[in-house]
């Protein structure tokens, strides 16, 4: 679990338990490899309370690798992180609590939505709650008709997932993971499996799920939502941040010639 932790240990040398600033997402130096190809070259990033980050940059930057490092579906190399208040240390085998206690704590939506197929809708909301929270079945179905309401889907309860749109699909996987009341939502290009009508009623709900006060980490190709609802944009490429900043100001009026370079390709 949670775990004191030891001033320095981060880039900017604070100690965060002095800093009045609640940082839900804090990741510093974080290094990945694959095979020798290191994708992850010490990132650093820090989400507020409440805040949606979102990042952006060219296929093979290391975003999807990024995301996956913060719940532990990949182990990084090096660095640490602080995800919702549990300290989690590079190169150190996690306990299975600890592993329990992440994956409560953070959500993730990803771009193929990962429904169980031969599950009804409700029942995919159902089965995590059950096996996570060890609610009952009444607790969990009741809990699972008001997401299902909250993300538009009443009356899609009963259907399975092949039987309902992308667009739906990605929106039952978003009260999925709301289900289990994550302190934090990491979604991987929820959107780019979608046709742009689609597209738009899942962020619909992205929005929504932010006004709540969710903390979320967008890995997006959007570039409306990241402006318009990001309240902080970090531009990625080769495995490092080369950019970020307040989303308007990046894209108004990059930095760096490379965030130039991106945001006329997607723009095109
Ligand atoms: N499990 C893996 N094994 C080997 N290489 C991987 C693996 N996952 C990602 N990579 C490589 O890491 C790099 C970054 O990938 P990824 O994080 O998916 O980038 P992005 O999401 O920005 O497109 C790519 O070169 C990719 O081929
Ligand atoms: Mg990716």
């Amino acid at each position: 679990m949670a775990e004191t932790v030891e001033p320095g240990h981060y880039s900017g040398k604070r100690d965060i338990r002095t800093n009045a600033v609640n940082y839900v997402i804090e990741l510093a130096a974080i290094e990945k490899a694959f095979a020798g190809h290191q994708v992850l070259k010490k990132v650093s990033l820090r989400v507020k309370e409440g805040e949606v980050c979102s990042i952006i940059g060219p296929s093979g930057a290391g975003k999807s690798t990024l995301l996956r490092c913060v719940n532990l579906l990949e182990q990084p190399d090096g660095g640490n992180m602080i995800i919702a208040g549990q300290y989690l240390e590079a190169g150190r085998s996690h306990s299975r609590r600890d592993l329990l206690t992440l994956r409560r704590n953070v959500g993730m939506v990803f771009q193929s939505f990962n429904l169980f197929p031969h599950m009804t809708v409700l029942d995919n909301i159902v089965l995590p709650q059950r096996r996570v929270l060890k609610c009952s079945e009444e607790q969990a179905r009741t809990r699972g008709k008001e997401l299902l309401e909250r993300v538009g889907l009443a009356d899609k309860a009963d259907a399975y997932p092949a039987k309902i749109s992308g667009g739906q699909q990605q929106r039952v996987a978003i009260a999925r993971a709301l289900a289990l009341d994550p302190k934090v939502m990491l979604f991987d290009e929820p959107t780019s499996a979608l046709d742009p009508e689609l597209a738009q009623e899942v962020l619909a709900v992205m929005k929504e799920v932010a006004a709540s006060g969710m903390t979320m980490l967008v890995v997006t190709h959007e570039m409306g939502f990241a402006r318009t609802i990001g309240d902080h944009l970090v531009v990625m490429e080769d495995g490092a941040i080369i950019e970020q900043g307040v989303p308007e100001q990046v894209m108004s009026d990059p930095a760096e010639e490379r965030t130039r370079k991106f945001l006329s390709a997607v723009n095109r």
